[in-house]
């Protein structure tokens, strides 16, 4: 209500000093897109601009505001300025004939983010435009709980990765040969007090087919990794032969009646086998005798993909 008072006085003010001067002398130019970092300074760009015939022109009134938001960030009216805590303008000795009408947030938080307008009246016409703040928080190095605590590789259990930022990003988990996992488990959201993400993953490991290094790495939004972690398991028991070969399965398939169906499977090994060779492949089917596929190897490659028929009752694995 205030400022719609506010608005007609100004406009009073227009009127009384004459018709010649309006929207056509005074431009703000307003750098349309800025990006803020969490917790750091943010600036708003915008340069008041007077065509020539304006003469020295002095600011009467700047006001910057935000859609939704009933009170001013930033006043300057009356020879006075006003603000909220936090905000200013950029220009640390600001006066009323300097044309950087820039906004300063001190320390940027993820509620600034959203569209910003710039009013400004002068006693040579008056103008508005608008620009937005997006924030970013760099996603920090995660880290990897085991669950239990002193996981064994003998037995089950989970390594659950958090790492948190803004905005929305997503987490993956690699091999210790830097290959994604085939089943990435679903990446939680939850949200901090200060809106930032907390992402969270949590890997299932089955007992006995341990990995020596599992790594989980951070995305921020436009897809770029940000940071990683990696968690190595106990160091010990890597050398019976059943943990140096792991076979990684896609844990559910889906086929269509009468098509191709692939079971996709992948043969992971320990780093501490050199040049292994694929020696005998079998593909058994639970509660029937005969393998469906039983191979001695030559020259299979490492990639274990294999068509079935499709047939009712082989669609899962
Ligand atoms: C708003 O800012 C943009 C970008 O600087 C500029 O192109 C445009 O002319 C401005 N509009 C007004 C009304 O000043
Ligand atoms: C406005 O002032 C700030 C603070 O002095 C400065 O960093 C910024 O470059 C200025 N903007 C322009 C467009 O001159
Ligand atoms: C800023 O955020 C908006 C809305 O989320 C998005 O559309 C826009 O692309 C973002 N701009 C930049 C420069 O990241
Ligand atoms: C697969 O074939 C090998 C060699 O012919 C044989 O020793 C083995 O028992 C077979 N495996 C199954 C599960 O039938």
């Amino acid at each position: 209500m205030a400022s719609a008072g506010f608005l007609l006085l100004t406009l009073a003010v227009l009127n009384s000093a004459g018709s010649s001067q309006g929207y056509g002398f005074v431009k703000i130019h307003c750098k349309t897109q800025n990006i803020g970092q969490y917790e750091q300074e943010s600036r708003l760009d915008c340069v008041i601009h007077y065509s020539g015939e304006v003469k020295d022109p002095e600011i009467l009134v700047v006001i910057w505001s935000r859609e939704g938001f009933e009170e001013p960030i930033l006043k300057y009216e009356n020879g006075k300025l006003t603000s909220l805590p936090g905000y200013s303008f950029a220009e640390p000795s600001w006066n009323n004939k300097n044309v950087n009408v820039s906004l300063l947030i001190h320390k940027t938080a993820v509620k600034d983010e959203g569209d910003y307008t710039c009013y400004v009246c002068t006693d040579g016409g008056f103008n508005t435009n608008q620009t937005r703040l997006n924030v970013t928080a760099k996603y920090g190095v995660p880290t990897i709980q085991p669950q239990p605590q002193d996981i064994d590789l003998s037995t089950d259990g989970s390594l659950t990765c958090k790492s948190t930022g803004y905005p929305k990003g997503r987490l993956s988990w690699f091999d210790k040969d830097n290959k994604p996992w085939l089943d990435q488990p679903e990446v939680e959201v939850l949200k901090t007090e200060n809106g930032l993400f907390i992402l969270s993953s949590t890997l299932k490991i089955q007992g006995g087919s341990a990995f020596s290094k599992y790594t989980c790495k951070v995305f921020n939004a436009r897809g770029d990794e940000e940071a990683e972690e990696s968690f190595i398991s106990g160091g010990s028991s890597q050398s019976h032969a059943q943990s140096s070969v792991e076979i990684h399965c896609k844990t559910q398939n889906v086929g269509q009646y009468d098509q191709q169906s692939r079971l996709d499977c992948v043969i992971h090994h320990a780093e501490d086998l050199e040049d292994p060779e694929i020696v005998a492949i079998t593909w058994m089917k639970e509660g029937v005798e005969e393998p469906y596929l039983n191979t001695t190897m030559e020259n299979l490659h490492r990639c274990l993909d294999i068509h079935l028929l499709n047939r009712p009752g082989t669609t899962r694995t």
